[in-house]
C-alpha cells in the first residue's frame, strides 16, 4: 500500500442506495443526485440497473450525457440481456456481478462452481468486447469458499476485468476477517481491488476501512448509509475518518458533505437520525454545560473535527444540562446581551424546561430571554405577590390578585369569561384606581408545542394620557405568563412616569 495514494470513492447511492426498502427514485431525481455527487468528487457514480426498468435505464443515459468528471457505471448480472442494456444506455462503465457463496449457488442460482465460473467469464468477456471498462463483483464474496473465490477473480482479470470488488454483501465480516480476504485476493490478481460492505452489524465503516488498510483502493459507499436492509458503508463517515483517522486522501470535497447528505435525504425521504456521525443534527451539538464550555474555550476539546470542514455548523442547545457559558454564548448569537443576574434567571427556567422534558428550541430561549431581560435589572414599582384563579365547567371563572405598590398590599377580586380575562381584570381593577393603567391589547402565541407548551404573551397597556408600553411574558403557564406581562407593561408605564417626573424636578 502507498499510504498518499488516493482512495478511490465508488458512489452507490443511486443503485444499492436505491434499494433502500421504500425508496423510488425518478430519473430527473437520480440526475440532481449524480450532479451533486460529481461536485462531491466521487470518482465513480454507480447510476442504476438499466435491465431493471424503463426508468432505470433513463436516468443512466441522463446522467452519462451530463459528461461529468465522475465514471458512470451501470451494473449488470453476467448475461448478455443486462450487458446489453447498459451498452444501450451509453455508459462505458459496467459494474459486473455473479454470487459465488454456496448458498447462493445451490438456493438462488442453481448452478453448479463451474457453471457460475464460466458464466462469470462470458460475461466480462462480452463487455470487454463492447469496448466496456469492467468492475466485476464476486456476490456474497465474504460467504464464498476462498480457495474458489480467488479462482473466479483470477479467471475474470484474466478475461479483462479491469478491476474487482469484494461485497460482503450480508454484512457479516469483521475487521480482522475482511484485511484477511483483501489479502488472500491480492496475492492472486493485479488490478485494483474494491470492497463493498453491508451495515448488518453496523461494521460496514469499520470494515470498508480495514479493507484499505490491507490494501483496497477503492471503496463502494453510498450517502448516509443508504442501502440493502441497514445499509451501505456511509460515504461520509468513511471519507472524514480517511481523512481524519487514517491519514489518507480522497478528492472529495468534503465541504459539501452536508449539503450533499441534505439533497439525498429528501429526495429519498430517508430522516437522518440525528446522532448519526457527521451528517446527523446532533452531530455538533453541545448541549452540556461542561461541554459547552470546554468548546466555547477550546473546539477541540468535544469536537474531533470542525464542523465547518463538512459544511456545518456548531450547535449550542439550551436543555436541562445546559450551563450558563453555552447559554449565554447562545443569546449573543441571538442579539441578547443579559446581565449575569438575568442569565442566572434564563438558565434557571430553560433547565426548568429541560427537567419537564421539553425541548427548548432557539424560539423558545428568545421569548424566555426577552421576558426576562425587558423586565430585568429595573425596578419593580408594582410587584404580584398572590395570585389565585378558580374555573371548571359549571364554575363562574375567578381570580384574585395580591399586588404590592409603593410598600403596601393591594388586593382585588373578578370574574371573566375565563382565567386569563378574570386574572387581567383583577388587576385592572387594583392597577386602575391607583395608576390609571388598562390593557390595550393582549396576543397569546403557543411557541413549544403539546399541553405543556410554552407560550409567549405580549400585551400593550395605556395609561390616561395615552401613554402606551408593550411588554411580554413567556411561561407553560398562560394565566401566569399573562399576569406577568400585565404587571411587567404596568412597570413600564410607570418608570416612564417616574424619568418624567424625575426630569421635571431636575429643569425646575
Ligand atoms: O451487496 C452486493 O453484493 C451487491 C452486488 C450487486 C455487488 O450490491
Ligand atoms: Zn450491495
Amino acid at each position: 500500500m502507498i499510504a498518499d495514494e488516493y482512495v478511490e470513492i465508488f458512489d452507490t447511492t443511486l443503485r444499492d442506495g436505491e434499494q433502500t426498502p421504500g425508496v423510488s427514485l425518478t430519473p430527473l431525481e437520480k440526475l440532481e443526485i449524480a450532479r451533486q455527487l460529481d461536485r462531491l468528487g466521487v470518482d465513480a457514480i454507480e447510476a442504476g440497473f438499466p435491465v431493471a426498468s424503463q426508468g432505470e435505464l433513463e436516468a443512466v443515459k441522463l446522467i452519462v450525457r451530463e459528461g461529468l468528471n465522475s465514471e458512470v457505471y451501470g451494473l449488470a448480472r453476467v448475461n448478455k440481456n443486462d450487458i446489453d442494456a447498459v451498452i444501450s444506455s451509453g455508459a462505458s462503465n459496467i459494474h459486473l456481478f455473479i454470487a459465488t457463496s454456496d448458498i447462493h449457488l445451490k438456493y438462488k442460482l442453481k448452478l453448479s462452481r463451474e457453471q457460475v465460473l464460466e458464466k462469470a467469464v462470458g460475461g466480462v468477456e462480452y463487455a470487454k468486447a463492447h469496448g466496456l471498462k469492467v468492475e466485476f463483483s464476486a456476490e456474497d464474496a465474504t460467504r464464498s469458499d476462498i480457495e474458489y473465490l480467488k479462482k473466479v477473480y483470477k479467471s475474470v482479470v484474466d478475461a479483462g476485468a479491469d478491476r474487482i470488488n469484494v461485497p460482503d454483501t450480508v454484512g457479516v465480516m469483521t475487521p480482522a476477517k475482511i484485511s484477511q480476504i483483501i489479502n488472500e485476493v491480492k496475492s492472486v490478481v493485479n488490478v485494483p481491488i474494491s470492497v463493498h460492505c453491508h451495515n448488518d452489524f453496523g461494521l460496514a465503516v469499520a470494515n470498508s476501512l480495514a479493507a484499505v488498510e490491507a490494501g483496497a483502493r477503492r471503496v463502494h459507499v453510498t450517502v448516509n448509509g443508504l442501502g440493502e436492509r441497514a445499509g451501505n458503508a456511509a460515504l461520509e463517515e468513511v471519507v472524514m475518518a480517511l481523512h481524519s483517522l487514517y491519514g489518507r486522501k480522497t478528492k472529495i470535497n468534503t465541504r459539501l458533505i452536508y449539503e450533499t447528505s441534505k439533497l439525498v435525504s429528501q429526495s429519498t425521504g430517508v430522516i437522518i437520525q440525528p446522532n448519526k456521525a457527521i451528517v446527523g443534527e446532533n452531530a455538533f451539538a453541545h448541549e452540556s454545560g461542561i461541554h459547552t464550555h470546554g468548546v466555547l474555550s477550546m473546539p477541540l476539546t468535544y469536537e474531533p473535527i470542525e464542523p465547518e470542514i463538512v459544511g456545518r455548523k456548531r450547535l449550542i442547545q439550551a436543555g436541562k444540562h445546559a450551563g450558563t457559558h453555552g447559554i449565554m454564548a447562545k443569546l449573543q448569537d441571538m442579539g441578547f446581551h443579559p446581565t449575569e443576574e438575568q442569565l442566572k434567571e434564563i438558565t434557571a427556567k430553560v433547565k426548568e424546561l429541560g427537567d419537564k422534558g421539553k425541548t427548548v428550541t432557539d424560539t423558545d430561549l428568545a421569548a424566555i430571554a426577552r421576558s426576562i431581560i425587558r423586565r430585568g435589572g429595573e425596578e419593580k414599582v408594582i410587584e404580584l405577590v398572590d395570585l389565585a384563579v378558580m374555573t371548571g365547567f359549571k364554575v363562574v371563572p375567578t381570580a384574585s390578585v395580591k399586588l404590592l405598590l409603593e410598600g403596601k398590599e393591594y388586593v382585588a377580586a373578578e370574574t371573566g369569561v375565563g382565567p386569563v380575562d378574570a386574572a387581567v381584570k383583577a388587576i385592572q381593577k387594583v392597577t386602575d384606581s391607583l395608576a390609571n393603567i388598562r390593557l390595550k391589547e393582549y396576543r397569546l402565541e403557543a411557541i413549544t408545542g403539546g399541553s405543556d407548551a410554552l407560550a409567549e404573551v405580549i400585551v400593550k397597556v395605556e395609561d390616561r394620557s395615552g401613554n402606551v408600553m408593550s411588554a411580554r411574558s413567556a411561561g407553560e403557564d398562560i394565566v401566569i405568563a399573562s399576569v406577568e406581562a400585565m404587571i411587567n407593561g404596568i412597570n413600564e408605564i410607570l418608570r416612564k412616569r417616574k424619568d418624567a417626573r424625575s426630569q421635571l424636578n431636575q429643569n425646575v
